[in-house]
């Protein structure tokens, strides 16, 4: 029956983890006597922590077991595992002089001998000492530092205070770290007064004791005050020096930690654990649903080992934690979360819809830029005059720039024919195959943009078989672009000055005369026989270019001017190509027909000569073509400046001076005075048929 007792209290001992197991863990009125304390070496961690249980008697003949530290009066009252303190009974040195009685009751100098390795708790404790002009003071025998006192003074009893210990009739000092068993001293500086006949001094537990002025006669029956001391582990090792647990931590769920007082290690279960941590397994799981309330009332509580789980009821959402987030309906975290997400599929929409319209209003834009340029390109007037002109001039076409960047493979380098001041001319492959040239100006004159307009309206009206004929144009671009018909074979001036093929290839008399004839009629047209006339004024063989059968097209109106009906002459900025320049023209910029005559005529000494227009290789006399051919005219010269290639039999002789004649008529510095294009090529046409 006892046994069972005895194994039930283990049991229930060891889930607090305090003796070891098998050990008693009571002395008398010390019920609680953890390990590594132990009242036999088998039971305690080592005789540092071994307690005597003696019996003791009493002076009316009772007696008590108590416990005391081996070899020591000291009674120990209360072990702590958890704060690693240790309560013990501490002694009281007093001083009385009883004059009445003229008796001495001393006993001034008392020693707190524990024969143990443990300290006074410096935080726990302090000195006190009572009386008037009395003095208390403490000694340690290890720790020369600890040497403290205080001195209480008084002169009657009036002047003390209950429950206050700061001088009068009571002072008190703390206690030096360190402290391992002590002396005390108390002394009074004079002779006791009656109401004093004591002094007292003493170490005692901070709070355990409150100053009354009756303490002044007698102490009353007090033998002990409590005392705290610290207690740890290891014989002034640390943590380190033990490998944390392995001799002195032995639980699992355990950890080391250096005492805070003196040297020596401590072992503390983790959190959510209890018990003994000295001892095997003696750190516990704390089944906090029994012990504390944690969980709110709608959370089941649920232990799990080193914690708690609070699960909340079906439809709620949480940890159940009173301190935490507890139970929220699932319809208040899902509406949480809906209304962010509802937010950002919002934002999502909006962001989405920006775009969406954005790009929509990029593309209008784009679209409105493609109309603006049209419009600026004077679209609309050529759509009117297209309209105006139906059937006249269906031939022209207004191209996309869509179709333009297909053709010229977004103009690339590739396709580039020419470039010049005017721009850039490309070779473009429209989707039925046809092959153009694309004309793309550099600058577009928006002043001149209906004079633009008319021009082309009146080129797409040439047609004659020696005028580049313009197939269409793009208005959607920043500038026009103008499209023509591609001339395969090259430029004249390539044919004549380019020789870097064999002789054979250079042309013929025959052939020039021929090209002179069909470039002389093609400006005849255009300055007499379209509505308007149209003053070329960059006449060229840069200009004049040849198909497969060396059929010449007048080409490149870029400059091209129109004359006016009412206007014979026209004020310009002079433009056109220096060497073929009219003179008159660039003195007076008074454009007409006769500029282009002039600039025919250095055309047809370029074809006599083969020579450049302008060459800075040649003497300064020799360096403008045109004025050298006209002082060779003069001087009788002809023969010495004619192409060497040109055969000189008797029948070629007599076209090319007929020939040179119109040039130089051409050449003439006043305008007036050279023939029309029209006589040019009536001139040229005989010539040709003469022989
Ligand atoms: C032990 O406890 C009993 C009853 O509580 C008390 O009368 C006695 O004085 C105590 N003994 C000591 C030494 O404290
Ligand atoms: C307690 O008893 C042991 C022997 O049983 C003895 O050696 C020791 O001195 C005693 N201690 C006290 C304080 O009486
Ligand atoms: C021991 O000390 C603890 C804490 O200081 C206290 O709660 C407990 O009542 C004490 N036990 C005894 C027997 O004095
Ligand atoms: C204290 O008392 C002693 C003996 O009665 C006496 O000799 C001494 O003078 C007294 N001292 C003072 C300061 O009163
Ligand atoms: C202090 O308290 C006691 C009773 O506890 C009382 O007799 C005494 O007069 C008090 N002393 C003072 C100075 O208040
Ligand atoms: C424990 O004390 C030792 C020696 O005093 C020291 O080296 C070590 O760092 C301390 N450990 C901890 C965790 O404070
Ligand atoms: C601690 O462990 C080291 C090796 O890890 C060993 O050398 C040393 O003896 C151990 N110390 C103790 C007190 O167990
Ligand atoms: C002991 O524990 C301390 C901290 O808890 C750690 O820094 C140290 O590495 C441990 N030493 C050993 C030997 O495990």
């Amino acid at each position: 029956m006892v046994m069972v007792m005895m194994v039930c209290l283990t049991a229930a001992n060891v889930a607090w983890g305090q003796p070891k197991p098998g050990c008693s863990g009571s002395c008398g009125n010390l019920t609680n006597i953890p390990y590594p304390f132990g009242t036999s070496l088998e039971c305690s961690f080592d005789e540092t922590f071994l307690i005597s249980c003696n019996d003791t008697t009493y002076q009316n003949g009772g007696h008590h077991k108590q416990a005391y530290f081996p070899n020591s009066f000291i009674p120990i009252t209360n072990i702590s595992l958890r704060d690693h303190e240790l309560r013990v009974s501490g002694p009281i040195a007093r001083d009385c002089y009883y004059a009445d009685d003229e008796e001495y009751d001393r006993h001034a100098n008392v020693v707190m001998q524990t024969n143990s390795k443990f300290p006074v708790s410096s935080k726990r404790n302090v000195l006190v000492a009572i009386g008037c002009e009395a003095i208390g003071a403490i000694e340690s025998p290890i720790n020369y530092d600890a040497l403290a006192g205080c001195l209480s003074l008084c002169s009657q009893v009036e002047e003390v205070k209950n429950g206050t210990c700061s001088g009068a009739g009571c002072c008190q000092i703390s206690i030096a770290d360190g402290v391992i068993d002590y002396s005390l001293m108390a002394e009074n500086l004079f002779n006791h007064s009656d109401f004093n006949p004591c002094d007292y001094s003493f170490v005692v537990e901070v709070g355990a004791y409150s100053f009354s002025s009756l303490d002044l006669v007698d102490l009353q029956k007090r033998e002990s005050f409590p005392v705290v001391l610290d207690w740890a582990v290891g014989n002034y090792q640390s943590c380190e020096q033990v490998n944390n647990s392995s001799t002195a931590c032995q639980s699992t769920h355990s950890e080391c930690y250096n005492s805070t007082n003196g040297p020596g290690y401590r072992c503390k279960c983790l959190e959510g654990f209890q018990g003994n941590p000295y001892l095997v397994d003696g750190c516990q799981d704390i089944n906090e649903c029994e012990i504390w309330n944690l969980c709110v009332s709608q959370a089941t509580c649920h232990n799990n080992v080193g914690g708690v789980e609070c699960r909340c009821p079906k439809g709620h959402i949480g940890d159940g934690l009173i301190s935490g987030k507890g139970c929220i309906l699932k319809d208040d975290k899902y509406l949480r979360f809906a209304i962010p997400m509802g937010f950002c599929l919002c934002l999502l929409a909006v962001l989405i819809g920006g775009l969406w319209i954005y790009w929509g209003l990029k593309r209008r834009r784009f679209m409105k830029l493609k109309e603006k340029f049209f419009r600026q390109n004077g679209g609309l007037l050529l759509q009117q005059q297209l309209s105006d002109h139906k059937g006249s001039i269906e031939m022209i076409k207004i191209f996309t720039a869509e179709e333009l960047k297909r053709a010229t493979k977004n103009y690339d380098e590739s396709m580039v024919l020419g470039q010049g001041s005017f721009g850039t001319v490309y070779k473009g492959t429209l989707l039925d195959n046809k092959v153009v040239a694309i004309k793309k100006s550099k600058v577009c004159d928006k002043n001149q943009i209906e004079t633009f307009i008319n021009e082309m309206i009146v080129l797409s009206r040439v047609n004659h078989r020696n005028v580049v004929k313009l197939l269409g144009c793009c208005l959607e671009t920043e500038v026009p672009l103008l499209v023509y018909e591609f001339i395969t074979n090259g430029t004249l001036y390539s044919h004549i000055h380019d020789r870097t093929q064999d002789s054979c290839s250079a042309l013929s008399w025959k052939m020039r005369l021929k090209i002179a004839t069909e470039i002389a009629g093609a400006l005849a047209y255009l300055h007499s026989e379209t509505c308007i006339p149209i003053i070329h004024r960059d006449v060229k063989t840069a200009n004049i270019l040849l198909d497969e059968d060396y059929i010449a097209k007048m080409s490149d109106f870029g400059t091209s001017r129109l004359i006016p009906v009412d206007e014979t002459q026209l004020t310009t900025l002079v433009r056109g190509t220096f060497g073929y320049l009219d003179p008159e023209y660039s003195q007076s910029s008074q454009l007409t027909e006769k500029s282009d005559v002039y600039s025919f005529g250095v055309v047809l000494v370029e074809l006599l000569t083969a020579k450049q227009v302008i060459s800075f290789a040649r003497p300064e006399r020799e360096r403008n073509l045109a004025m050298y051919f006209v002082s060779q005219m003069n001087a009788d010269r002809l023969l010495e400046i004619l192409d060497d290639q040109v055969p000189l039999n008797e029948e070629i002789i007599e076209q090319l001076r007929e020939v040179a004649d119109l040039a130089s008529k051409c050449l003439r510095m006043r305008g007036e005075e050279r023939p029309a294009m029209k006589d040019v090529t009536a001139e040229l046409e005989r010539i040709i048929n003469t022989n």
